[in-house]
């Protein structure tokens, strides 16, 4: 069995990346990470990386002037290593347009909302003051608008009355880890299509939802 060629793009502590790791370890998992690339030297996910063996890059922003010459770095990285699908998993940096179309529909992203609600940073924070009942998290095909784009599984969990933003968003990234893994395995074992703003799965509408009881 071919699996799919999978790069990873972090920024940070990798919890998501491990999940994915954990993931390809099975037998029959149809997505292998080939490359995981960093935008800091610093990201801890890159340990991760290398405790699982997988080649690791960093391509840090900030020695670009342009954002134009940062995403060709990235793009000559997975083309490189014959990427066939990016998963951005904690990946804090704005990608332009010229990339996002050249991995249209190759490239996926997990935010920590129930988007489209709140889409942008502090989510879990936001959630809160917004008196949402669930929140959770979403995986779906990047778009050029941020936090956009057709989405493959959503994630929830109940918001608890004595939640501050930390617990909320440690419940969150537990439904993360089940969330991102089972995407990645959708859509490596050609069970989702694009259509439109949406997917459908098995030919049915998407997404797939997982409902966490707590
Ligand atoms: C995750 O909660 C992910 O959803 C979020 O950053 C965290 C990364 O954690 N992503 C975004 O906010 C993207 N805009 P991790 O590095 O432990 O996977």
């Amino acid at each position: 069995m071919a699996r799919l060629r999978t790069g990873v793009l972090i920024s940070g502590r990798g919890s998501n990346l491990q999940a994915l790791i954990d993931a390809c370890t099975a037998r029959d998992y149809p997505a292998e990470i080939v490359l995981v690339i960093a935008n800091r030297a610093d990201a801890a996910g890159l340990d991760r990386a290398a405790r699982a063996k997988i080649p690791t890059r960093v391509v840090a922003h900030r020695g670009f002037t342009e954002r134009a010459a940062f995403d060709a770095a990235l793009d000559a990285a997975l083309r490189e290593a014959r990427v066939e699908l990016v998963c951005l998993a904690g990946f804090m940096r704005v990608l332009g347009a010229n990339f996002i179309d050249a991995w249209r529909d190759r490239m996926i992203n997990i935010h920590p909302s129930l988007l489209p609600e709140f889409p942008g940073l502090d989510t879990h924070a936001r959630a809160l003051a917004a008196g949402a009942k669930r929140h959770g998290c979403t995986v779906h095909f990047v778009r050029n608008e941020v936090d956009n784009g057709p989405i493959i599984v959503q994630g929830s969990v109940p918001v608890l009355p004595d939640d501050d933003a930390d617990k909320l968003a440690a419940r969150v990234l537990a439904v993360e880890h089940r969330a991102y893994p089972l995407a990645l395995r959708l859509v490596a074992d050609g069970r989702v299509r694009v259509r439109g703003d949406s997917v459908e799965i098995d030919g049915r509408p998407g997404p797939v939802r997982l409902d966490a009881v707590a």
